[in-house]
């Protein structure tokens, strides 16, 4: 089982996003735990303080190292053993799929989630094990960022998904993005591509490959340059760009 803790200023956030579809079921199938650990709760002094203001000047506030252990200790008592802390930040690596099947082989994380200004220096320092960004946007806490890793890491996890080849063939999978998907309904079937109608199992299969390498080429021109592209799945882009892929 995967067991995830939060330290964060709000881990309702998270607790509520998780309870709905696969993260939601997989919860209930005991195939992951959460435990929150709001930083109030671990405040010190009579007004709840978590933060402080920045060294030597400056806006905003900076959460204090203080709570943060004290919430960090909780979260170990609960998990038991050490877990891994991740820390969300803009400042972090920006996450991709390679990176969220690495988490999702842990079986105790901590995420902890910054707020206002960011947290004390010190104490990312001493404690986080990894720094993680979602992305080069800024959001208002980490809590919505955790909850995105914590998502697309238990949707890996074994027996998540209800078709067990749902993420093998996903964007992202073979560094290549997903290709188009169409539903299949009684009223849309003469709208849908001519090798998908035709129901033979090599065309379709063609037909997804090529649209799928022809997408990246067109969006993450960056993805496909990484790609281990076969002789084939080359010369099937070549027939789309005409130019040849060097
Ligand atoms: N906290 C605020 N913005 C963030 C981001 N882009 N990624 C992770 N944590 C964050």
């Amino acid at each position: 089982m995967l067991s995830i803790s939060l330290i964060a200023a709000f881990p309702e956030l998270v607790e509520h996003a998780l309870d709905y579809g696969v993260t939601g079921r997989a919860r209930r199938q005991g195939l992951w735990r959460w435990q929150g650990f709001a930083l109030h709760d671990f405040a010190t002094d009579a007004r709840k303080s978590i933060d402080a203001r920045p060294a030597a000047g400056g806006p905003g506030m900076v959460l204090m190292p203080v709570p943060l252990d004290a919430a960090l200790a909780a979260a170990r008592q609960w998990h038991g053993e050490k877990s891994c802390v991740v820390f969300m930040s803009p400042d972090g690596a920006p996450l991709e799929q390679a990176r969220i099947r690495e988490f999702a082989q842990n079986t105790h994380i901590t995420f902890v989630a910054g707020r206002y200004e960011g947290i004390d220096q010190r104490w990312i320092d001493a404690n986080a094990d990894a720094i993680v960004s979602v992305g080069d946007y800024v959001l208002s806490g980490g809590e919505l960022a955790a909850a995105v890793v914590i998502d697309s890491c238990v949707r890996l996890l074994p027996g998540a998904l209800g078709d067990a080849e749902s993420a093998t063939f996903e964007s992202f999978a073979d560094g290549k993005l997903d290709w188009p998907q169409y539903a299949l309904t009684a009223s849309g079937a003469e709208q849908i591509p001519a090798e998908l109608a035709k129901g033979d199992h090599a065309t379709v299969n063609r037909w997804r490959i090529k649209q799928a390498l022809i997408r990246t080429w067109m969006r993450r021109p960056d993805l496909l340059a990484r790609a281990n592209l076969s002789l084939e799945e080359i010369a099937m882009l070549d027939e789309f760009t005409e130019i040849g892929l060097k």
